[in-house]
């Protein structure tokens, strides 16, 4: 039994300040960067248990004003040699969850399920030579993992990263981790010699523009970079994006003659929803 007598004698600053609630399955925020008024990354401490394969998804979130978890599904954008899990994210101006978590700060505690799961893994997809990632907006999260996983360049002679996004700010994330992935002690060596970044805007002028489904289509991506158009003996594909984008690309990688495969039945491409949107 606690001598409440003791308790009632704490200094004064330390009484008035709330104790800070412990969250369930709480991971502290270790830093946060803010790449557009839109989209910022953040790193968190990583469960000891925690094990998850590159491309995978897990619910992480913030108590909610009820008292309950609000959980959304996000892929971990850091490799699964990560200490830490990186995240990289939307803010949207109403949205539930990222109203909030937009402005976490080193120290914070988030929410974070330690469940991964995802179809966009390397073991749901047949051995090839060619692999590439298809991506707009934070779709390009769970590449983000896979473009440092060594597993990948040890599987496929050649990785194309492909991310398109309305302005060239929007890239920079993308940008950045692709440039400093060429130093890196780890796998620097390799992915230079195989990683090919073809990024793309929109809605502003850029070395290259166009969607990616626009440069499949016109054989533009295979006439830049000097390579045959995708051919389901020899290409894998990953995608992820908006519904929309999915949908298209799915159509186009059917017409090279890809086959959609999964965890259970592996074929030529898989594809992940980068969010939910409104109305599906
Ligand atoms: P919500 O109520 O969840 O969304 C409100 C609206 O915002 C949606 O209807 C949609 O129109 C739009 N929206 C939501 N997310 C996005 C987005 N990422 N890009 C553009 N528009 C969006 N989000 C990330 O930011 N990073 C991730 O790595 C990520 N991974 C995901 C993986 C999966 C498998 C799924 C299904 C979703 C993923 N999301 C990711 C979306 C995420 O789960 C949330 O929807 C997002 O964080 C917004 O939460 P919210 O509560 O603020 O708004
Ligand atoms: P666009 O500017 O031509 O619409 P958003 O911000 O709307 O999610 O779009 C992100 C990027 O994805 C933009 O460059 C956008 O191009 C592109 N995009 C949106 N829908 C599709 C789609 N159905 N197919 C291919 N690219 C798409």
């Amino acid at each position: 039994m606690p001598d409440v007598s003791l308790m009632t004698d704490l200094p004064t600053a330390a009484a008035a300040r709330p104790a800070k609630p412990h969250l369930p399955d709480a991971q502290t925020v270790t830093s946060v960067k803010h790449w557009t008024d839109r989209l910022f990354s953040f790193r968190v401490s990583r469960p000891a248990s925690l094990r998850f394969r590159s491309g995978e998804f897990v619910m992480i979130g913030l108590m909610g004003e009820n008292g309950k978890p609000l959980l959304r599904a996000y892929s971990i954008a850091s490799p699964s040699w990560d200490e830490e899990l990186e995240f990289y994210s939307i803010k949207v101006p109403d949205g539930p969850l990222t109203s909030k978590l937009q402005h976490i700060q080193p120290g914070d505690e988030i929410i974070l399920r330690p469940k991964p799961v995802g179809t966009l893994v390397v073991d749901a997809l047949l051995p090839g030579k060619r692999l590439w990632f298809l991506a707009t907006g934070t779709g390009l999260a769970p590449f983000a993992s896979l473009m440092r996983d060594p597993e990948v360049y040890e599987k496929f002679d050649q990785v194309i990263m492909m991310h398109t996004c309305r302005e060239a700010a929007e890239l920079n994330y993308g940008r950045e981790l692709v440039e400093g992935l060429k130093d890196d002690p780890l796998i620097g060596e390799i992915v230079a010699d195989k990683l090919v970044y073809y990024p793309t805007c929109t809605r502003e002028a850029f070395h290259h523009m166009g969607r990616v489904t626009d440069n499949l289509s016109t054989g533009k991506v295979f006439a830049d970079l000097g390579i045959p158009p995708m051919d389901p003996a020899t290409d894998r594909a990953m995608v992820c994006g908006s519904l929309a984008f999915n949908v298209d690309v799915k159509a186009i990688l059917e017409g090279f003659g890809l086959r959609e495969g999964a965890n259970s039945d592996p074929k030529e491409f898989v594809v992940e929803k980068a969010f939910v949107g409104d109305g599906i």
